[in-house]
């Protein structure tokens, strides 16, 4: 080809100057073609995020909607869990068996891990042997146990927003049902006697509503959510006498037929249960 191209070039009038400028011409084009394929393979990479992307969100939504039709929590059954935080056992070869109807004190010193076996229930962390409904908790998404759950921890949580808001979950539930359930918890003249009523805004400058009367508004927002589950996680420690009465007894009228878990150091709390987990017989020696 390059003989050949000589004898074009000798015997005809392209002259050496003509073949550099189509050369460079040739390269020119080359880098331009360089470009396209280099933004073709960058827009197939972007195709295929996307793809990747809208594929995650519809498994999502088929997911729950597969759980929301099939799965109710009626049982919960630990079969020698051991948990640690690092390499530090919490405890080891944990035994239980709850069932629908069940009101379960969890006891236990200070930190022999009630609250991370709450948090073990509520899909927080994964372990291996626990099971609902005969389902192992290791395979379920953190979500998926979340939406069946309602939990009350031990250092409650408000969001910066009005009270109905904080109780309704942004509208989740009827204005109506809210109201119903301060009447229940004693604590809706208490509400509407705020300058804002049911619209006052939570935050830390608020200082309308005492300690107590925030962690009733956690309880109300956990007894509207009508879960398969309820865990609260000390919620006596600011309560007086007679509105734990009053709660315990809300408890059992919106969470019958429920799985409860209670964290409490208080007999009177510890009478109403029917099932005990001492986490101190499952501590690590
Ligand atoms: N995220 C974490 N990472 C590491 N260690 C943790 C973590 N959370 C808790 N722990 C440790 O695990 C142990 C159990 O904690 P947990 O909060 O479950 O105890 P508890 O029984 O609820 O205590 P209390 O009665 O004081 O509320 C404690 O020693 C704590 O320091
Ligand atoms: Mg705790």
């Amino acid at each position: 080809m390059l003989i050949g191209g000589l004898i074009y070039i000798l015997d005809h009038t392209i002259h050496i100057g003509d073949i550099f400028t189509i050369y460079s011409y040739a390269i020119q084009l080359t880098s331009q073609l360089k470009i396209i394929i280099e933004i073709n393979i960058i827009l197939k990479d972007i195709d295929t995020s996307l793809n990747r992307i809208l594929n995650f969100i519809s498994k999502f939504e088929v997911d729950d909607k597969e759980i929301d039709l099939n799965f109710k929590i009626n049982s919960i059954c630990a079969r020698d869990i051991n948990f640690k935080y690092n390499e530090n056992y919490i405890f080891k070869n944990m035994k239980f068996n709850v069932n629908k109807n069940d009101i379960i004190a969890i006891k236990g010193r200070n930190g022999s891990g009630k609250t991370s076996l709450m948090k073990l229930i509520c899909g927080f962390y994964h372990v291996d042997n626990l099971f609902l409904n005969e389902i192992p908790q290791n395979i379920l998404t953190e979500k998926q146990i979340l939406n069946r759950v309602a939990y009350v921890p031990q250092n409650i949580y408000l969001f910066p927003d009005s009270i109905i808001n904080n109780i309704s979950c942004f509208g989740k539930t009827s204005k109506e049902s809210v109201y119903k359930i301060c009447k229940d918890l004693n604590i809706h003249e208490k509400i509407i006697s705020l300058e804002n009523g049911y619209d006052t805004i939570i935050n830390d400058k608020n200082l309308n509503l005492s300690g107590g009367e925030k962690q009733i508004i956690c309880i109300a927002r956990a007894l509207l959510k009508d879960s398969d589950i309820l865990l609260l996680d000390e919620i006596n420690s600011a309560l007086d006498s007679s509105m734990e009465e009053n709660i315990i007894n809300n408890i059992k009228k919106y969470y019958k037929d429920k799985i409860v878990f209670i964290i409490s150091h208080k007999d009177k709390i510890l009478e109403q249960c029917n099932k005990v987990i001492n986490i101190d017989d499952f501590k690590v020696k």
